[in-house]
């Protein structure tokens, strides 16, 4: 990497928040769901915490002209691409992030890292385990030159999830006996919703597992501190013919065409059970067919000495019980995780102003700027993604054959 040139103005309007560290000049390509949610990320994080490199949004790519121009505007980003190879080849860029669908991840990463550049791609790391071994065999080459490879995994950067992993760590939980996950979610109930690309195997990889199953595979196990060793799965299409989109889709919301409809080639809904190193269960459910949930990402813990449970509808807080303590008056109790030594929260505002959803993409972004100033590989590694891409897998590979328990590769 060469050394950082100072911003130009347009740079510094875009994204520098005036502080006299230098600059990180990203590049983004994806401009819908996850790129706003990005965009979010990096406009705040120099704002919000003291960073070693000052987050500036250089520029923003998608393959329609007149869109990206728009996105550009309304998300602050200083310039446009309209194809990523040369967002790619610009070398007033530093870091690209990745907010595509899946089958895009692997060449934009490969490429990315190959010009020297650092790199953030969303999840699941890549549509196949062999994708994103060549990914996590290109980050860790690149490591050597100093780049970085992060993948987006950001309900690790919750202040509760990071508090509840401290907690884990510090042994309050004891051995780990059980892990209960389940992400819900109930946007493809009406079987009249269009064949996005999330319901096309070529374009996301899979379905719920990938795109719901990746994230709690990867809390959980960050959580636990430790990996799955096998799994015992089942999956199902509800679903099996869909209208065709008409017009842009984005993140979850798409109108139909016409009457023409095509074949949903994913999994509607996952559910796996597996067993972690140290011998403790797990079980996970993820589903956009449970009819009333939005976005319900719940996750307890149970050891021998306490147990933790978080739900995403309720991010600001972690219940906790320790079993310890005299039966008189044990009982789970809500832990506020709004102060200011909780993990994330010394530079938001004062207890009980609770944070979001979008405030998970400014952590990311902080991290990633200090394991770039750093020199240091931040987590979750693209190592860490090829991991749990190979827990997806040996997900698909128990499901066809019978719910067999399948280890997982390493
Ligand atoms: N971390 C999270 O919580 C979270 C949430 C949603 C999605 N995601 C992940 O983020 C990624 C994107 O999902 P999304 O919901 O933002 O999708 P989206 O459909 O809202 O946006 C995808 C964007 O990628 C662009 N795009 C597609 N192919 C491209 C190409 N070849 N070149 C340039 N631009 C291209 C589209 O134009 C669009 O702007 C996926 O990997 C998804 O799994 C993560």
């Amino acid at each position: 990497m060469g050394q950082p040139q100072q911003p130009g103005q347009a740079e510094a309007e875009a994204g520098a928040a005036g502080s006299g560290a230098p600059p990180l000049r990203v590049g983004m390509v994806g401009y819908a769901f996850m790129g706003a949610a990005h965009s979010q990320g990096w406009r705040t994080a120099g704002r919000v915490f003291d960073l070693p490199r000052t987050p500036v949004l250089a520029a923003i790519c998608g393959r329609d002209a007149g869109a990206v121009r728009a996105a550009a505007d309304r998300h602050g980003w200083a310039s446009a691409e309209t194809d990523w190879r040369t967002l790619i080849a610009r070398d007033d860029i530093d870091l690209v992030d990745i907010c595509t669908p899946g089958d895009s991840h692997a060449e934009i990463a490969l490429a990315a890292l190959a010009a020297g550049k650092h790199v953030l791609c969303e999840k699941p790391l890549a549509n196949t385990v062999e994708e994103a071994e060549a990914m996590a065999a290109a980050a860790a080459r690149a490591q050597a030159d100093g780049q970085v490879a992060m993948v987006g995994f950001n309900y690790r950067r919750l202040p509760a999830t990071a508090l509840a992993r401290d907690m884990v760590a510090e042994g309050r939980l004891g051995r780990l006996r059980h892990v209960r996950v389940t992400y819900l979610q109930d946007w493809l109930v009406d079987p009249q919703f269009p064949l996005t690309w999330r319901l096309r195997r070529e374009s996301a990889g899979s379905g719920s597992l990938g795109d719901l199953g990746a994230h709690i595979v990867d809390l959980a196990q960050h959580l636990a501190g430790e990996w799955l060793t096998g799994v015992s799965a089942m999956t199902e299409t509800f679903v099996r013919e869909r209208p065709l989109p008409g017009g842009a889709a984005s993140g979850l919301s798409a109108v139909e065409a016409d009457e023409a409809t095509g074949a949903v080639t994913v999994d509607d809904a996952a559910l796996f059970t597996g067993r972690f190193a140290s011998g403790a269960l797990a079980s996970f459910e993820a589903t956009r067919y449970a009819t009333g949930r939005k976005n319900a990402l719940r996750i307890e813990l149970n050891g021998e000495h306490g147990s933790l449970a978080f739900d995403l509808e309720r991010l600001n807080e972690l219940e906790y019980h320790d079993g310890r303590e005299p039966g008189t008056h044990a009982g789970f109790r809500r832990i506020l995780v709004t102060e200011p030594d909780h993990p994330y929260l010394d530079a938001w505002w004062p207890p009980g102003h609770g944070l979001g959803y979008e405030h998970s993409f400014v952590h990311q972004a902080r991290d990633l700027v200090h394991a770039v100033a750093e020199g240091r590989s931040p987590q979750p590694t693209f190592a860490d993604g090829l991991q749990v891409q190979r827990v997806l897998a040996a997900v698909e590979e128990s499901a066809e054959k019978n719910s067999v328990f399948t280890p997982i590769a390493v």
